[in-house]
């Protein structure tokens, strides 16, 4: 079968998170399953070139306010198919704004969903059709209310949700801009709190959803999670599955990383002390008797990094060392500087997106922090499995179902692979740093945890196949 993949993210092209990493996976993952897809994305500059030989395989004069044509290239081995709309995506900043959300990103992301449609019911010109067509996130989400309301096609569509804090929302007023009918404006369809979602029009009018674990699957379905979706996902429920993320193991594995500086796997665990020396030198810490914590992360609410900035001073005071990556929110931002500042030589920061330096990073560490309030699935502690980078995590949706907390008995059964805290407030999480000081000081234990988590499937097989069964079970 065929499947469009639609997204404004994917690796390795354009990233701000861990949509760009799952897009970018999908389709290898897919391929030796029997699914072909291809992946819809914007030209956001730069784009193009990253492809070498495209060609056009669809055309027109008026895509909201502008000309537009879909460029189809190969990156790696898999199929892209770039939307080249220069009055919705020629422009400097990130693919979301500058710093700011750009107005018409409503506008921008409809014409992305508006282009999938199309193709669903008419095929490019080099003569692909889509069986499916798997919408990520709000960015997609109205692809299939156009699929259901404004073309004739054939193709199935699947939504994922890889976060409901983000929900694509704009004035009903937009709705004539946006190439929507009217008669749909209402709560089974598009309309959430009297404005338009693409989100909420997405999970209403998708065959069928999905999100990137089982247990935020649940919690979506709760008030606490479901930012008011949860009455539409609870109705859905038959149609609604949460299937883990995995990761790409031809890019994260301490065994051939191009990144670290020495490569290193469960057998020759001892070689991973080389990193750990060159990143605490890249750091500029001193060195250290305890754990060194690292972090990479967006530096938001979400990531309960004042959870972190609270928490820290104990776990410095008790041995321990942090080094941190990531950049967001100005507050979060400065109180991590303050917080460098008055612990120098024990706590490095380094504020920026950088790919490479993350790599290291986990391969560097000997424990990985997330702290987050909500998660849907989580990928930095899945890396820091890989890595034997130990997870410390709050206890919530994916970061639930991916870590095996070091319970007493957990540890007696050798089945521990990490630290889960709940509830996700300063006091647990700083307790949970004390159990990883203790833990990191029995070296017996500690390298069993590495190993354990080392040893753990968190490849795509699985997924994939979960995936692939959802599409099938669509188009039969
Ligand atoms: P989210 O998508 O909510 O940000 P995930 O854990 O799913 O959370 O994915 C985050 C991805 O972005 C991971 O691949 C992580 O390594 C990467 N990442 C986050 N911040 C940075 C940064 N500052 N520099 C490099 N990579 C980062
Ligand atoms: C989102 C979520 C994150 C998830 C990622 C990929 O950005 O915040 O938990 O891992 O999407 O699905």
């Amino acid at each position: 079968g065929r499947v469009l993949s639609v997204t404004s993210e994917c690796v390795p092209l354009i990233k701000t998170g861990g949509l760009a990493d799952v897009a970018g996976a999908l389709p290898s993952a897919l391929a030796p399953l029997g699914w072909d897809m291809r992946t819809l994305l914007p030209a956001y500059p730069g784009l193009i070139d990253q492809l070498g030989a495209v060609t056009e395989v669809w055309a027109d004069s008026d895509l909201f306010g502008g000309p537009a044509c879909v460029l189809l290239g190969q990156i790696g081995g898999a199929a892209i198919m770039l939307l080249d709309a220069p009055h919705l995506f020629a422009r400097d900043g990130g693919p979301y704004g500058n710093p700011h959300d750009f107005g018409d990103n409503p506008q921008r992301f409809a014409a992305l969903s508006w282009v999938a449609a199309q193709i669903s019911a008419t095929g490019t010109t080099d003569g692909w059709t889509p069986d499916i067509v798997h919408c990520h996130d709000w960015q997609a989400g109205f692809a299939p209310a156009y699929m259901d309301l404004c073309v004739d096609t054939k193709a199935k569509s699947v939504v994922t949700i890889h976060n409901i804090a983000f929900r694509g929302e704009a004035p009903g007023a937009a709705l004539g801009s946006l190439r929507l009918p009217i008669e749909a404006f209402h709560s089974d369809s598009l309309e959430y709190w009297g404005n338009l979602s693409s989100l909420k029009a997405g999970l209403a009018h998708a065959d069928a959803i999905t999100t990137v674990s089982p247990t935020y699957a649940d919690e979506l379905m709760r008030h606490e999670f479901g930012f008011g979706l949860e009455g539409l996902l609870q109705y859905r429920a038959a149609d609604f599955h949460g299937i883990l993320n995995g990761v790409d193991e031809t890019v994260w594995d301490p065994q051939t990383d191009p990144h670290i500086s020495k490569t290193y796997g469960k057998a020759s665990l001892a070689r991973k002390q080389h990193n750990r020396t060159a990143l605490m030198a890249e750091f500029g810490l001193a060195s250290c008797d305890g754990p060194l914590a690292v972090v990479v992360s967006r530096l938001t609410d979400q990531k309960g990094m004042d959870l972190l900035v609270a928490a820290i001073p104990d776990f410095i005071a008790g041995g321990g060392c942090l080094a941190v990556l990531g950049s967001g929110d100005p507050q979060i931002e400065n109180d991590l500087k303050s917080l460098a500042k008055a612990h120098p030589g024990r706590i490095g920061l380094r504020i920026g997106y950088d790919e490479a330096l993350s790599h290291r990073m986990f391969a560097g560490g000997d424990a990985v922090l997330v702290p987050s309030r909500f998660e849907p699935c989580g990928l930095t502690q899945l890396y820091g499995l890989r890595y034997g980078c130990v997870p410390v995590v709050a206890l919530t949706g994916g970061l639930a179902d991916t870590v095996i907390n070091a319970t007493p008995m957990a540890l007696q059964d050798k089945a521990a692979t990490g630290l889960q805290f709940h509830p996700i407030d300063a006091l647990a999480f700083g307790q949970a740093l004390m159990r990883l000081i203790a833990l990191y000081s029995d070296k017996k234990t500690w390298t069993g945890l590495q190993k354990k988590g080392m040893s753990q499937a968190l490849g795509w097989q699985t997924s994939a196949s979960a995936y692939a069964d959802l599409y099938e079970g669509l188009t039969v």
